[in-house]
């Protein structure tokens, strides 16, 4: 998809279809207003037949509107003037992309970009079209024995800015939404992928081969007798009961001098959690393939800011691992020794995404990170506690806590904080080891936040949950690509390189 950024007047844009927007009780957008100028009053009178009334959700679209250059113009209803907001916002734009489908237009004009949404500027608006427009070409068929529908005809967006002072920095803008949209179009896909397809050995490979397309990326692959050389006793522990390799994959994209510090991405990657021996509940299992939609955000925030080319240094690690009972599987009750030294009691098999992690977290040391930043489907009481919405987080240093939560409202992919108390760390006491790993089912996001913190004493970090975010339930199952924008305007802003 092709998007480009145009200060010129609508009504003079040769263009398949020009897009502009309609409030609620019949009122024109400042945009239309003007092409309806240029048109006569033409689009007045047709709303004054009742054609339209500007409720969300509706979509006129129009042909041979007189005193334009365009082949049509598409209206697309926006509700309340006073409600615009967000998510008003992201619903308009998908009502363009779906007329616009349907209509088989080649390229469009979108003025929608204009609207004021309330406390956002022109480069949120762009960068959210270009975000949301790569989101919606999306559609899951490696699977499918034959594609479901035709390609969309829909080749090249042209955003109408008002000014010409704002089309460098909507530019860019757009190029940041669109890379946004493709780092997690991947996310979606590696996440949507089924465990007997995606493995850690699969996980490996994508990552090779993000390393190959990526200018910037360089891949390193340890398998598990590299982990073991390297004392990983824990996050080995997890794939133990599995027919499929653990690995760890380390993603390194330089985009800055050799001595600059890097921010540490580190994800989690069980490709399929069954509990292992402590076995989940057969309804909704299908759903823990979604289990390393933390590594999918990694790879997806890698490729974006790769293509973003970034000045900065970013590593990205995924601790990849399937949990299966079997009978070489870990026990409860086990005792295992993870590479920072510490034992771990593990108490239920099933609470195994932090095994992993505490061990990569342990790796990232060696980097001598600016911060680390891990992101995890590690808690079902995360689903409880924030529902399907915000992003749980938590960590050691208030900086880098604020910044993701402000990066999450920038780039609408919202989180919330929980507090990392000692008293919860508490909870993880164990008679037989150094600790638990877990903390009973009080607070149990929180205590796995103790939990890892305990292995990041030596860097800035933060800890994502993404169990109630980074998929669908339902008749819309399926990974959502959050929180790549997210994490990509987290590392935009530490490279100071930001549109805004
Ligand atoms: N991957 C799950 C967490 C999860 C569950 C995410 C449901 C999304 C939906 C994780 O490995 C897990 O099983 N956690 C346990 C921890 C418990 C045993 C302390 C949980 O949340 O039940
Ligand atoms: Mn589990
Ligand atoms: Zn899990």
């Amino acid at each position: 998809m092709e998007y480009v950024v145009s200060s010129g007047k609508a009504e003079s844009q040769k263009t398949a279809c020009l897009v502009a927007g309609v409030f609620e009780k019949r009122r024109l957008s400042p945009l239309a207003k003007s092409i309806d100028a240029a048109a006569d009053g033409h689009l007045t009178a047709l709303l004054r037949k009742g054609d339209m009334d500007g409720r969300q959700g509706q979509a006129l679209l129009l042909h041979g509107v007189p005193g334009v250059k365009a082949d049509r113009v598409l209206l697309i209803g926006l509700g309340k003037e006073r409600e615009f907001n967000d998510r008003r916002y992201r619903q308009a734009l998908q009502t363009m992309y779906s007329s616009l489908s349907n209509a088989g237009a080649k390229d469009a004009w979108c003025g929608l970009v204009q609207l004021h949404v309330k406390g956002r500027d022109i480069n949120w608006t762009v960068e959210e079209a270009a975000r949301q427009v790569e989101q919606l070409r999306y559609r899951f068929d490696a699977c499918k024995s034959k594609a479901e529908d035709v390609s969309p005809a829909l080749r090249k967006v042209v955003f109408g800015v008002e000014e010409r002072s704002q089309a460098k920095a909507a530019g860019r803008a757009s190029e940041i939404g669109a890379a946004m949209g493709r780092g997690m179009n991947l996310a979606r896909e590696l996440g949507n992928l089924p465990g007997n397809i995606c493995t850690p050995v699969y996980l490996a490979e994508q990552a090779e081969s993000l390393g190959k397309r990526q200018r910037g990326i360089k891949v390193e692959i340890l398998d598990e007798k590299a982990m073991q050389k390297l004392g990983m006793g824990s996050l080995l522990s997890v794939g133990r009961g599995s027919r499929q390799e653990s690995r760890l994959i380390v993603m390194h994209y330089q985009g800055a001098g050799k001595a600059d510090n890097p921010h540490v991405l580190v994800g989690k990657g069980i490709t399929f959690d069954t509990g292992g021996i402590s076995i989940k509940p057969g309804a909704g299992m299908d759903e823990m393939k979604f289990d390393m939609c933390g590594a999918a955000s990694v790879f997806g925030t890698l490729q974006a800011i790769a293509e973003l080319e970034l000045p900065i240094n970013v590593v990205g690690i995924v601790a990849a691992a399937e949990n299966m009972p079997d009978g070489t599987a870990t026990k409860p009750g086990d005792i295992i020794t993870s590479m920072s030294g510490q034992t771990i009691e593990v108490l239920n098999t099933d609470a195994e995404g932090r095994l992993v992690l505490c061990d990569a977290l342990t790796y990232a040391e060696r980097f001598k990170p600016a911060s680390v930043v891990d992101i995890a489907t590690l808690t079902g009481a995360c689903v409880i506690a924030l529902g399907h919405t915000m992003h749980g987080v938590m960590g050691n240093n208030p900086s880098v806590v604020n910044a993701l939560l402000a990066a999450g409202r920038a780039a609408a992919d919202p989180a919330w904080e929980l507090p990392l108390d000692e008293e919860y760390d508490e909870l993880l006491k164990s008679n037989f080891a150094d600790m638990a790993n877990i903390g009973g089912r009080a607070a149990g996001t929180i205590t796995a936040g103790c939990f890892l913190g305990r292995f990041t004493g030596k860097y800035k970090w933060a800890h994502l949950d993404v169990a109630g975010t980074a998929w669908k339930t339902g008749d819309q199952k399926g990974a959502t690509g959050r929180p790549v924008p997210l994490l990509t305007r987290y590392l935009l802003d530490r490279a100071d390189n930001g549109a805004r």
